[in-house]
């Protein structure tokens, strides 16, 4: 009922009467009167008058009902433990799908961090089903970095770029962080599950110094849904070319890796150098202070110089 008020308020420019719409909708005006109030104090700004009731404006929340049609089922959260764990369970029941939550209690971060997940970011995840093989995989994490960062350049003009493997920076400090979770089988990725944190109209910096959100970066809130359809057209976009030289040189375009002298943390070692390259899996290659050559297929990186 509450959507089809929405759509109601929606269609309509002008004031759309209480009489109108429990006609319309087979409910008594008080009904209405009840479900408007609900919609208010979610955040949508609804005038009354005697001419009956006019949307003004809508909350910049990542509702379906708010969002174009995907094509792919969304389901949203106003609070969930993390967008992953959603993903998780419906991947084996479904093809694709978006979860969106407007905040997370457990967000997860790359290599078990935990992901600051306030109000006010864009939290979301996509179940993927790429042909490409689990060596491949990685390159999901770099299509959806290239993707955000396409987004922020396009909409507000700043310079986006990318540190291996795929967090998006803006001036060094990180706007948005991405984390990919595969299921493969034999040589065939099944699923990747894929996750996005976007720092947009949330505070970050006061309690992480090497990171920024776009609000604070701008001086003002941007319009989330707006930036949320951008990236998934863009990351729409590049799905079909994962394995493709295109996608390594467009990324290789937007990196700042290669500026820097790097620290790579890894599972079982840290190693210090220059990175030179990424290879068509996007994997780094670094030369080492010795002046060897490595090859370092995940791993957490920091641009020292
Ligand atoms: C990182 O840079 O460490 C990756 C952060 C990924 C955060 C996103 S927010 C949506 C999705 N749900 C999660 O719990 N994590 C990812």
């Amino acid at each position: 009922m509450r959507q089809k008020i929405l759509e109601a308020l929606y269609r309509s420019k002008n004031y759309v009467s209480g009489e109108t719409l429990s006609k319309r909708l087979g409910i008594s005006r008080v009904a209405i009167w009840k479900h408007i109030q609900t919609l208010r104090k979610e955040g949508y700004v609804i005038e009354s008058s005697t001419k009956g009731y006019r949307l003004v404006s809508s909350p910049d929340l990542l509702l379906p009902e708010e969002l174009p049609d995907l094509g792919v089922r969304v389901y949203h959260f106003k609070e969930i433990t993390s967008t992953m764990d959603v993903a998780r369970k419906l991947a084996p029941k479904e093809k694709e799908v978006i979860v969106i939550a407007e905040t997370q209690t457990k967000g997860r971060g790359r290599l078990g961090r935990y992901w600051h997940s306030a109000k006010g970011g864009i939290y979301f995840s996509l179940i993927l089903r790429p042909k490409i093989s689990p060596l491949q995989a990685h390159l999901v994490n770099l299509m959806a970095g290239i993707a955000v960062a396409k987004t922020i350049r396009n909409l507000f003009n700043l310079k986006a770029m990318l540190k291996w493997p795929n967090d998006v920076l803006i001036d060094e400090k990180k706007v948005c962080g991405i984390l990919a979770e595969m299921e493969a089988e034999a040589d065939i990725v099944k699923f990747i599950n894929l996750g996005i944190g976007i720092n947009a109209n949330n505070e970050v910096s006061y309690y992480e110094k090497s990171a920024i959100s776009l609000k604070e970066v701008l001086g003002k809130e941007i319009s989330r849904k707006e930036l949320f359809l951008q990236v998934l057209r863009e990351i729409k976009k590049r799905e079909a070319f994962l394995g493709s030289p295109e996608l390594i040189n467009e990324w290789k375009q937007l990196s700042s890796t290669f500026n820097h002298q790097v620290r790579i943390i890894t599972p079982t070692g840290t190693i210090e150098g220059q990175p030179i390259d990424i290879d068509d899996e996007g994997a780094l290659i670094l030369r080492t202070r010795e002046g060897n050559l490595k090859r370092i297929v995940a791993g957490d990186c920091v641009h020292l110089r």
